[in-house]
């Protein structure tokens, strides 16, 4: 039997009603529109509605996707939801997902490594599939940031944003043998290349949630050291995007379309440039959806499949820095 490889067969993303623009949020902080767009590329952002939490945005995009992919709920045997803001300590978002598509078989969880989530949620769930441990997984990234703001922070509540986004990985022989990391694999796969994980968990104290069940403090609000999050992101950012295009024998002209995780304009800009790849290439959203954390990458996703860009058989690098330090990549042929 050939090797298997995770293939994306759908993709799907929800957002909230409302929307929050900045001259809005200029009226409750010290801020301006001018402010926010100069030295972060945000406009607005969608903001989850009383009563509605992480796990319906999960579920709504999840419907999308299944759809997208012409399957059904009872078709799906694993659920990966990638979250940093879940509606409750436990049970996992992902399991509230399940409930929610009338599912009561199968495996679900969440995975947690903050603004990275996704990629690292679609690692976890491309294992499982290559391992043959799973045939159809949903693999979600979904969150309500809008809960965890100190919103009289000028210098974070302005850059987050609500949303989910999801895409539906089916497993496929790859006739072509084993793409990726093997170097002797081919690029020519369909499906999830490679992936690329890191972590640094000496850079906790840069961007973090105080409190906690486990520090007996209700959760609070996210803390950061803006500057340094910037610096170290452009770089490592950089590094991961080498290491993925490297470990499959390629070179960053090959590169179709980067979808990189949405946290701020100038970081997009930054490590574009330091990559020499057209700004044209790199799929933005960062204007509307403002940083939505795990989400960002599935959500912007879905807006360049949807409106024609990312088409059959090119080659999508998504990429994401965030809290711990995590930071990733994941190199897929759609
Ligand atoms: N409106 C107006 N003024 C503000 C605002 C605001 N919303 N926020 C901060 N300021 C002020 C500061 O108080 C400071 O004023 P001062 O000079 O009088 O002290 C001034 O603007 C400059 O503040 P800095 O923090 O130095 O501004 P900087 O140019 O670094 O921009 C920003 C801040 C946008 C947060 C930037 O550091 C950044 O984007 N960092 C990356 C952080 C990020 O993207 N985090 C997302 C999560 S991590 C991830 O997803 C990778």
């Amino acid at each position: 039997m050939n090797p298997l490889i995770s293939k994306i067969a759908g993709c799907g993303s929800y957002l909230p009603q409302r929307v929050l623009t900045n001259d809005e949020l200029a009226t409750k902080v010290d801020t301006s529109d001018a402010w926010i767009v100069e030295r972060t590329g945000i406009h607005q952002r969608h903001i989850a509605a009383e009563g509605e939490f992480t796990s319906d945005l999960a579920f709504k995009a999840a419907e999308r996707a299944l759809a997208d992919a012409g399957l059904v709920a009872k078709d799906v045997d694993m659920i990966v939801v990638a979250t940093t803001t879940p509606d409750n300590t436990f049970p996992s978002v992902a399991t509230q997902v399940q409930a929610k598509l009338g599912l009561g078989n199968g495996a679900a969880f969440d995975v947690q490594a903050a603004c990275s989530g996704f990629i690292y949620g679609l690692a976890v769930a491309d294992n499982f599939v290559k391992a043959g441990q799973a045939r159809t997984v949903l693999v979600i990234g979904a969150e309500t940031m809008s809960r965890i703001l100190d919103w009289k922070d000028r210098a974070t509540c302005v850059l987050f944003g609500d949303g989910a986004g999801a895409v539906v990985l089916v497993a496929a022989e790859n006739d072509l043998g084993n793409p990726g990391h093997s170097r002797t694999g081919n690029s020519e796969a369909r499906g999830i290349l490679s992936t690329h994980l890191h972590s640094d968990g000496s850079l906790a104290d840069l961007l973090y949630v105080d409190g906690g069940p486990s520090t007996s403090q209700a959760t609070g609000y996210l803390r950061m050291q803006g500057r340094e999050v910037f610096r170290r992101a452009v770089v490592n950012l950089t590094d991961v995007v080498l290491e993925t295009i490297a470990a499959n024998g390629l070179t960053a002209d090959d590169i179709d379309w980067v979808v990189p995780h949405q946290a701020n304009k100038r970081i997009l800009d930054g490590t574009a440039r330091k990559l020499k790849l057209p700004p044209e290439r790199i799929v933005v959203t960062i204007d509307r959806h403002a940083n939505t954390s795990a989400a960002s990458i599935p959500l912007a996703l879905d807006v360049a499949v949807r409106d024609g860009r990312i088409k059959d058989g090119q080659l999508i690098l998504m990429e994401a820095m965030g809290g711990g330090m995590t930071w990733g990549a994941g190199l897929v042929r759609w």
